[in-house]
């Protein structure tokens, strides 16, 4: 089964919404011919801005996270209304950072993909192992774990449309990329996950990202990777050319 690339881009905590549109700007025609989906997912403050910028572009939008409530007294969280009003298509669920720095569990990104499932958002759900996990060899069982609890209660009519990103922790940032090799064994065991929970064919459909240090220089090796079907990435997202040239190595 052939399954078309998505390149996203993770901008994090960058850019105003000035210097999101300047980026925007220069990426609308660098990446209009491309074969990939192409994602960025910028700061709540530069969605509208962006949104606008790329109607009727070949660039998707997406938020960084979203709260699993419809509404009401949640100071400081955006809905998933608000994200669908302005046009965004995507919404990053459970960043390792946001597990890390902002309290994020298991059940809470379990919830959120539901719920943007439900509004008709899509979900990129992130999972990944920390260097400790890594060395102590339990790689495979902790990304499994994570997978199967984002997955709880999604049917399998929906299974299909979830985008999962693979990201090794200690890749993260860090200029450590993890090998094509190691970031597709673990890609596959994401599809294996799937395929145990709702088969063959969802397995062979869901499309599953690497992220972590990925590059204009070690994008296409990992690109060609048998399960990785396309790239979260964060710090190379923010230069329009080297984004343009991993968009392009998908
Ligand atoms: P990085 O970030 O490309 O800067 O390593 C990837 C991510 O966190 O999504």
């Amino acid at each position: 089964m052939s399954r078309k690339k998505i390149i996203a881009g993770n901008w994090k905590m960058n850019k105003t919404p000035q210097e999101a549109d300047a980026l925007i700007g220069a990426l609308i025609p660098a990446v209009a011919d491309a074969d990939a989906d192409v994602v960025v997912c910028v700061p709540y403050t530069a969605l509208a801005g962006v949104t606008a910028l790329t109607k009727n572009t070949n660039i998707a939008v997406g938020a960084q996270n979203m709260h699993f409530e419809e509404k009401g007294a949640f100071t400081g969280e955006i809905s998933a209304d608000m994200l669908l009003a302005l046009g965004v298509k995507y919404v990053i669920i459970g960043h390792s950072e946001r597990r890390q720095y902002f309290g994020e569990t298991d059940a809470s990104v379990n919830k959120k993909t539901l719920f943007a499932l439900d509004k008709g958002l899509i979900p990129i759900v992130c999972c990944g192992e920390s260097l400790e996990q890594r060395e102590l060899g339990v790689t495979n069982e902790h990304v499994r774990l994570q997978v199967k609890a984002a997955f709880q209660g999604i049917t399998a009519e929906r299974a299909a449309g979830v985008v999962v990103a693979y990201e090794p922790i200690w890749a993260i940032g860090t200029g450590k990329t993890a090998t094509a090799a190691q970031a597709n064994e673990v890609c596959a065991v994401i599809r294996g996950v799937i395929g145990e929970l709702y088969g063959a064919a969802t397995a062979g459909a869901v499309r599953i990202q690497y992220g972590g240090s990925m590059n204009a220089a070690n994008a296409e090796e990992l690109l060609a990777q048998s399960d990785i079907d396309g790239g979260l990435i964060g710090g190379a997202s923010l230069k329009a050319e080297d984004f343009t040239a991993i968009v392009k190595a998908g």
